[in-house]
């Protein structure tokens, strides 16, 4: 099937009320028909539906999803560094939308993790921009090839949920070039999403959905971007100057009401019509983009036409590809997991022999599984991107089938899942003896659902501060008991579905409180009997690990691993599947010691990015600070050795580098290892970070085997930005690559580097010479900042 219509002709074709009808959506998820048969006239609607880690298609009725596959969430695409995987899952969610009639996937999410607070972490790839825009472009590239579009969100600076439609982001632009933009940058270049969805927050003062230095100057006159700009749900505020900013599409629409101030705008002379053509141009190339060829597909966008409610028949699954996308889900989340700790027993007959994991299937004795995400497992979070899965494995079914009887289970605190898709959050609170006031009223179900989710979470918090329960205290003296003469025990834990929500910020990296105290009990009985106790930690975020981390022998790191995680997660711990996954974010040793902890959320509707460029690893590394896992840390069953590392500068003026090096597989067994190349400028007239990642490569190697690993580096892998840059249209800043010695090292982690070479480049003859000190001062800052204040 093509295009049904000529872009060019059609719009030639609209009245002015046609396509002001355009700029704004039908309901929720369409976008408006148009159909003039007699005229020849036909702009059919598409329909958009969430992601992104899986397709979340509204029945028709309010908040029931049609199933889907529930895929690894962002932050634990994040850790598996492979950009094929993530564009093979990202395929696969594509062909379900085709199969569902969805037309645009609202994914991926490619902001920055500022604080690890953010309640939308588990959402966002990365800390770094570098891996979150790889991984962002790999993900619009899977979506796209099988002729669905993308939305990459939330454009931009969208760091926080707590105030996030109103609060401002106070980011100096070098700061927001390097870190809040580049992943953005990134993925437009490199993957050209079909959609960009603009942020609720406001920039400088300026709602994202009105800010025309973000929407036009940035995103479209820089980086060349051609598609359209969509905003998030209701974050557009005043609907002529948002279109005058670049905004192309309103979401959801509004029933007409801002099509008309567009219609009025332009009949008063205050909107030139040509404003209005060029966002109706761009929103009619969109929706005859999701009409491609058949070379591209498989067949036209076709609808399961799946009732409200209703599970799918075994025909509607396989239309889905659902066996095949679930072993495929199950592979993303082996390619996650991400193992933190491996350390010998401490105690027993087998103390100080081997590490703990892999447990050896045949010679363990009996397994204590304790904690209720064994049985139901905790695979997503909160929000918009939540799907209601097609199946969800349990790692406790998964461990019965391997070892048998010798499994024994306690679920060892309150965890309620109402079904696959959410906790039963009120059963929740009632076990921990919280109340929830639920005052029935609410304009829209949206707003009350979230009110209601802020009320769960702030009781959740409650539940992680205050006493115990009756009921905790009794889960956790079962647990024990049950736990009482394994040899192995097996805790999984992790964050309720309460701590990580959109629309809310944790105020805590802790567990909750029962799960603590659990993990303090079980690791007394490790230190009675000689158990070995392994964590399995379900989380879609960086936590803190105290007071129990030095008192366990593993801790096996699943994320919100999608609806397949649990048996990905016994594949590595069996040693089925040797673990791969490294952090994509650091995980500090105490909340206060992350990046931005006290400008964190802003005050009186403004927050600081005081911090400048320097979050994740950059932070840390800055202050010298000790961290409980860096970023880039994971484990592997087998060990690898880094050797011969080459620096060859290919063309000094033009910054082209290339860095190569050796990675052997000294190990028993055949792994996979995430090499990792940094960079540092220690010597600018800027601060700078002590490294930053600039390559990254995933390589699998048998044991004994050796593989050469080739990265390229260009002229801005060595750059900032400058504000000074005057370039000569009126605008300030630039790109410079300021020259002098480099840094190049390359390893295992950000705090692991295995080789190190310093190389020498020249000033990029490119850009204009540094504006010396005592210029600068005369110059004044105003002007530099003249350029994306409105
Ligand atoms: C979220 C977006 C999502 C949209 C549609 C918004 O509240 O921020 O990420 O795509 O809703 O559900």
């Amino acid at each position: 099937m093509t295009a049904p219509f000529d872009v060019d002709a059609t719009l030639a074709a609209l009245t002015l009320e046609e396509k002001a009808s355009l700029l704004s959506g039908h309901d929720d998820w369409y976008t408006e028909t148009i159909e003039r048969p007699a005229d020849g006239v036909h702009v059919p609607a598409i329909e958009v539906g969430d992601g992104p880690h899986g397709l979340r298609k509204e029945t028709g009725v309010d908040m029931v999803w049609v199933p889907a596959t529930g895929f690894p969430t962002a932050s634990a695409m994040g850790a598996s560094w492979d950009r094929d995987l993530v564009r093979r899952v990202a395929a696969a969610i594509g062909e379900e939308a085709r199969a569902e009639g969805v037309q645009v996937v609202l994914g991926p999410g490619v902001n920055m993790k500022r604080s690890p607070l953010c309640g939308r972490n588990f959402e966002y790839f990365s800390e770094d921009p570098l891996l979150s825009g790889e991984l962002g472009a790999a993900y619009v590239e899977g979506v796209q090839s099988v002729g669905v579009g993308t939305s990459l969100k939330h454009f931009a600076a969208n760091n926080q949920e707590i105030e996030r439609t109103r609060i401002s982001v106070e980011a100096d632009e070098r700061t927001l070039r390097e870190t809040y933009l580049a992943a953005f940058e990134r993925a437009v270049k490199q993957a050209n999403p079909w959609t960009v969805m603009c942020s609720y927050n406001r920039l400088h003062g300026v709602h994202a959905s009105e800010n025309r230095w973000l929407l036009t100057d940035v995103l479209r006159d820089e980086w060349g971007y051609d598609g359209a700009v969509v905003s998030d749900w209701n974050a557009v505020h005043h609907r002529v100057a948002a279109l005058r900013a670049g905004l192309d599409l309103e979401m959801p629409g509004t029933g007409g009401v801002t099509d008309a101030e567009v219609v009025a705008a332009v009949r008063a002379g205050e909107l030139d019509e040509a404003v209005v053509d060029a966002a109706a141009r761009r929103v009619l190339t969109l929706v005859a983009r999701t009409y491609p060829g058949p070379d591209l597909v498989d067949g036209p966008v076709m609808d399961l036409g799946v009732a409200p409610g209703d599970r799918l028949t075994p025909e509607q699954l396989t239309l889905l590809r659902a066996d095949e996308h679930h072993a495929l889900a199950r592979e993303a989340a082996a390619g996650a997991v991400t193992l933190l700790r491996n350390e010998p027993r401490a105690a027993g007959p087998a103390a100080g022999v081997g590490a703990v994991l892999p447990l050896d299937a045949l010679a363990v004795g009996r397994v204590a599984v304790v904690g209720a995400f064994a049985e139901h497992a905790r695979i997503q979070g909160g929000g918009s991107s939540g799907v209601d899965p097609t199946r969800v494995d349990s790692a406790l079914v998964e461990l019965r089938a391997a070892l048998g009887d010798r499994v024994g289970y306690a679920p060892g605190y309150v965890h309620t899942p109402k079904d696959a898709y959410q906790d039963d959050l009120r059963a929740y609170l009632d076990a921990h003896g919280a109340t929830f006031v639920d005052d029935g009223t609410g304009p829209a179900r949206r707003s009350a659902a979230l009110a209601e989710a802020l009320r769960l979470a702030a009781a959740a918090e409650r539940v992680a501060a205050g006493p115990l329960s009756p009921a905790a205290v009794r889960l956790a003296d079962e647990a024990v008991a049950a736990a009482e003469g394994a040899d192995v025990v097996v805790a999984f834990v992790g964050l309720p579905l309460a701590f990580e929500q959109e629309a809310d910020d944790r105020t805590t990296l802790a567990l909750p409180a029962d799960q603590v105290a659990l993990l303090g009990r079980l690791a007394d009985l490790r230190e009675r009997t000689g158990a070995a106790l392994v964590v399995v930690l379900s989380n879609g975020a960086a936590v803190t690990l105290d007071p129990w981390h030095d008192r366990v022998d593993a801790i096996v790191e699943a994320w919100l691993p999608g609806q397949a995680g649990a048996g990905a997660v016994v594949d590595v711990l069996l040693g089925r599947v040797n673990p791969s996954g490294k952090v994509a974010e650091t995980f500090p040793l105490a909340v206060e010691d992350a990046p931005g902890y006290v400008t964190w959320t802003g005050e009186r509707g403004t927050v600081l990015y005081g911090e400048g460029v320097f979050i994740g690893y950059r932070w840390y590394d800055a202050l010298r600070r000790q961290v409980r896992y860096p970023f880039g840390h994971g484990l592997s069953y087998t060990t690898f050795a880094y050797s011969g590392l080459e620096v060859e500068v290919l063309d000094a003026d033009a910054g082209d580098v290339r860095v190569r090096c050796t990675v052997t597989n000294t190990g028993p067994v055949a792994g996979r290892e995430v090499v990792q190349l940094y960079v540092g400028d220690p010597d600018a007239a800027v601060r700078r970070p002590v490294r930053e990642l600039r390559g990254f490569e995933k390589v699998t190697l048998e044991p004994g085997a050796s593989a050469v690993v080739t990265f390229t580096l260009v002229s801005r892998d060595f750059a900032y930005w400058d504000v000074a840059v005057d370039r000569g249209d009126g605008r300030f800043g630039a790109w410079r690559r300021e020259g002098g010695e480099f840094v190049v090292e390359v390893g295992a982690s950000s705090r692991d580097v295995r080789l190190a070479a310093t190389l020498e480049l020249p000033d990029d003859p490119e850009v204009p010479p540094l504006v010396p000190d005592e210029d600068l001062l005369r110059l004044g800052a105003s002007r530099f900042t003249q350029g994306y204040r409105a």
